[in-house]
């Protein structure tokens, strides 16, 4: 019991512990509040009580893909298909400039019909329309040349979790079709080119265990991304994983405790995940260390169609109205939401 404290105390101090002893913090409930106070503590002391907030643009639910989680994948029939044109996704990045957004973060499923250009064309007519914003990008899998034309037309940041780094549980969780060498590929050229680089997994997906994520942390501390995302495996209906189990809020919460004391610059975000499987779940991952929130700045008429996972919150709330919400959830725990780019405190401008 006592011992691990102490090992709270050593993560604290040098940042790293050994895989055995991750294991060991992340295996037991009993010290939760002390784990999170820790990392409050933390993020504090490099951010204060100030939160980030990005405005998310789900720009297209077409999907190349197939993933067995996922509730946009290929061959998810139910699902009802939109895609957003340029200039409908630079629109809506101007509404969300309006009410405070300087980052926007562009999502979609891995969607070919919009060609490279089209995305630099996007990605640079948001940068010269508001040359005070950060462009985060999380549209997949891509080649290197594509990238590097990203990041040429202003993108600064992308994000592309690496879902597991465990190469069994890759195969578990995708068709063969998709690679793990190939996903993480991605990543390190993504951080070679100079984008601030976000990975991370979901917790609690079939056939993951406690062992799988501490291969996850492991990894993470060496790769030091930018920018970490994790929230809970929340089953999708029709697909292959719909009737499984939804992953555990309180294993969440202490994962990004441990994250934030392993890795303390890094940018956490409460995730859209997290506040659906609890409804006090974001307000409870800043309280463990998280110091980003992102809600959908897409046109309500397309945020019910992009279900990654069932019970997704916000999908009838306006932009303005979520980030209201969020201004004053945040102020209930004694945070405030802060308009600016929020970039990572060694990639600021
Ligand atoms: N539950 C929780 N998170 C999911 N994601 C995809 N499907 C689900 C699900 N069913 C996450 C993946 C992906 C990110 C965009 O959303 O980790 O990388
Ligand atoms: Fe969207 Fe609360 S964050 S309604």
């Amino acid at each position: 019991m006592e011992n691990i404290e102490k090992l709270i105390d050593k993560l604290c101090e040098t940042s790293e512990l050994t895989a055995d002893e991750y294991k060991e913090i992340l295996a037991s409930s009993d010290h939760d509040e002390y784990l999170a106070s820790k990392a409050r503590e933390v993020a504090q002391r490099i951010f204060g009580k100030d939160v980030y907030i990005r405005g998310i643009i789900e720009f297209s639910n077409y999907c190349r893909n197939d993933c067995y989680y996922c509730g946009i994948r290929a061959s998810n029939k139910y699902c009802e298909r939109y895609r957003m044109t340029p200039d409908e996704i630079i629109r809506c990045a101007d509404s969300g400039y309006d009410i405070g957004f300087r980052t926007f973060v562009l999502q979609s499923g891995e969607d070919l019909t919009y060609s490279t250009e089209d995305i630099c064309n996007i990605v640079s007519s948001i940068k010269s329309r508001h040359p005070d914003c950060a462009v985060t990008l999380s549209i997949g899998e891509k080649s290197r040349e594509e990238y590097q034309a990203y990041y040429d037309a202003g993108a600064d940041r992308y994000l592309l979790r690496h879902e597991t780094y465990n190469k069994d549980h890759y195969g578990m969780l995708h068709p063969d079709k998709m690679s793990w060498s190939s996903r993480i590929r991605c990543l390190y050229d993504l951080r070679e080119i100079g984008y601030q680089t976000g990975c991370g997994i979901m917790v609690g997906t079939p056939g993951q265990t406690l062992d799988h994520v501490v291969e996850d942390l492991v990894f993470m501390k060496g790769f030091e991304p930018h920018m970490i995302g994790i929230g809970p495996f929340l089953p999708a209906a029709n697909t292959p994983f719909a009737d499984c189990p939804a992953g555990d809020v309180a294993l969440t919460l202490r994962l990004l405790s441990v994250i934030r004391l392993m890795l303390p610059k890094v940018l956490l975000p409460a995730t859209t995940a997290l506040g659906t499987a609890e409804a006090l779940g974001r307000e409870k991952g800043i309280l463990a260390g998280a110091n980003v929130i992102m809600p959908n700045l897409s046109p309500v008429e397309n945020r019910g169609k992009y279900q990654l996972y069932d019970g997704k919150i916000c999908i009838s709330d306006d932009a303005s109205l979520c980030s209201r919400c969020i201004s004053a959830r945040l102020k209930s725990i004694g945070y405030q939401a802060v308009t600016g780019r929020g970039d990572h405190p060694d990639k600021a401008l």
